[in-house]
């Protein structure tokens, strides 16, 4: 299956996940604007009965699966990932919860194409169970990052930061659940920036070049 690139001029954006998708579905709401810089042509799943493929269908959008069992191997499940994608002239890719590590391959076909949201701010906390090390850890804020996927995992040049008050009586639920209403909102924000050709990467930084200013979105996010 081939498809033509956008005449809309908005950037095709495939969205990757493997769980609940409330992230794709942020990003999918954003994108149903005619206005919004990126055009989200289609998510696919590691897992194939992940809940997000459904949400994905509801929404009109070609959703599916590429299993990652039963391809002969990590090499044979990216090269299978990026065949679908490019099938698709897909120009830039969310991962959205998608629990697999890309390999170097895979990451440097797709080099400052390639966004992820993880539950922290980097680079504190990469890994699992953020909120609960957050609390654990003593932190006053805590909060999500989109940012630029480079081979080490959960490192890359960061567009997009969002806080939020870690409160006495959180549990690693209710910090999450305020800082998930936070990647719903960075989320959808950088990826305008990245669709629009909003900025630079200069090593790890990203600079915002002019017209950008006002869709920076907030250092500290307003208490969930
Ligand atoms: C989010 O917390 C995201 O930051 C992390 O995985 C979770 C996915 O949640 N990478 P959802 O599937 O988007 O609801």
């Amino acid at each position: 299956m081939t498809s033509a690139p956008s005449a809309s001029g908005r950037k095709r954006t495939a969205i990757l996940v493997s769980g609940r998708g409330s992230n794709m579905t942020a990003l999918l709401s954003a994108a149903a604007d005619p206005a919004f810089p990126a055009e989200i042509v289609a998510v696919i799943a590691n897992v194939p009965d992940a809940p997000a493929l459904d949400k994905a269908r509801a929404a009109g959008i070609e959703a599916v699966a590429v299993n990652h069992r039963g391809q002969g191997g990590r090499q044979a499940f990216e090269e299978k990932l990026d065949a679908e994608l490019r099938a698709r002239n897909v120009e830039l890719i969310c991962l959205a919860g998608f629990m697999r590590i890309l390999t170097p391959w895979f990451v440097e076909r797709w080099h400052d194409r390639l966004l992820n949201i993880h539950p922290a701010l980097l680079p504190a906390f990469k890994g699992l169970d953020t909120h609960a090390r957050a609390l654990a850890e003593g932190c006053r804020l805590h909060g999500a990052t989109v940012h630029f996927v480079r081979a080490e995992m959960d490192a890359g040049p960061i567009i997009a930061q969002g806080a939020v008050a870690v409160l006495d009586d959180d549990t690693p639920a209710t910090l999450g659940a305020r800082v998930l209403e936070i990647e719903h909102r960075i989320y959808p924000q950088a990826l305008a920036l990245v669709a629009a050709g909003a900025f630079e990467i200069d090593g790890m930084r990203v600079h915002l070049t002019s017209g950008a200013d006002a869709a920076q979105p907030p250092l500290i996010a307003p208490k969930g």
